[in-house]
């Protein structure tokens, strides 16, 4: 997607620009590396395309990337926290060691702590109307904390996860939240009305599940066993599952179908059930 290689491409260079000379320089490096650690960039790109699909002006981007920036570090806050040995305890991502086995856990522990605050101070300072700020913050707030991605964590650690309607819960919270808030900052920093936010929600909220269906599919190997977490694949097999993912695009292609410009809504959604990585 040419559209998707520009935007990434812009996203980086503001992010390194606006943010990575505002940290101090001794931790700076253990910041940068997740931070620009090889990340598919997926909701930066959910909020960009969501602008442009709202915008008066879909080309000015310069509203939409502090959004975007504020969700990717909330997402890159989590994946840190995520590896931790309390937590999932992974030594690797996107093919690199982790934050933590790059450097140590208290260094790890803060890289997340310092991302998920600087995402809220990012917003605040975007520039956009007061009032676009404050839902940007609410609507970021609810996605993360314990009613968004934190919840759905916690729901994960706890565990005896076995039915498809639990799992699907634990994913809608877990993986979701975060997207579908992507798409609606996306859309306030547009001047979406309440209409398009709410059609830009049940499409982040179809994509986010189709993520997850295809996350499962891609690791159904390293998942697989009785040990392995609890996965679509291994609740409704390869074939359902997949079917499963295919229905929730269409539905969020439907539900952005009356907007503007919902063309990179569009592609970004098959991009979900498509992509090999
Ligand atoms: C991985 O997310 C974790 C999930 C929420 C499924 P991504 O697949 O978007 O991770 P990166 O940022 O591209 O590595
Ligand atoms: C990643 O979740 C963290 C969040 C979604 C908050 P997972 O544990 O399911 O994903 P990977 O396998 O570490 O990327
Ligand atoms: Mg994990």
């Amino acid at each position: 997607m040419e559209w998707a290689a520009a935007q990434r491409a812009g996203f980086d260079a503001f992010l390194a620009e606006r943010y990575l000379d505002s940290w101090p320089e001794a931790f700076a490096e253990p910041l940068r590396y997740p931070v620009f650690g090889g990340g598919k960039r997926f909701r930066p790109l959910a909020c960009l395309a969501a602008y442009e699909a709202c915008a008066a002006d879909p080309n000015d981007v310069a509203r939409a990337l502090p959004p975007a920036a504020a969700v990717e570090l909330v997402h890159t806050y989590s994946l840190v926290h995520d590896d931790l040995p309390a937590m999932d305890d992974d030594d690797e991502r996107r093919g690199r060691p982790t934050v933590h086995v790059a450097w140590d856990e208290p260094t790890a522990i803060l890289v997340g702590d310092a991302l998920l605050t600087d995402a809220f101070a990012i917003l605040a300072d975007a520039p956009l109307p007061a009032e676009a700020r404050i839902a940007c913050v609410a609507t970021l707030a609810e996605a993360a904390g314990y009613r968004g991605m934190v919840g759905g964590q916690v729901a994960d650690i706890t565990g005896g996860v076995t039915d498809e309607a639990t799992l699907t819960r634990l994913h809608r919270l877990k993986t979701g939240a975060l997207i579908a808030a992507s798409a609606t900052l996306g859309g306030i920093a547009g001047g979406a009305s309440r209409e398009e936010q709410a059609a830009l929600r049940v499409w982040g909220q179809a994509v986010g599940l189709a993520f997850q269906l295809a996350d499962d599919r891609l690791d159904a190997d390293e998942d697989a066993g009785e040990d392995g977490p609890p996965s679509f694949v291994k609740l409704l097999g390869l074939e359902a599952s997949q079917a499963r993912a295919r229905e929730l695009v269409d539905e969020a292609i439907a539900a952005v179908a009356p907007l503007a410009r919902p063309q990179r809504l569009v592609e970004l959604a098959r991009y979900t059930i498509e992509r090999d990585v």
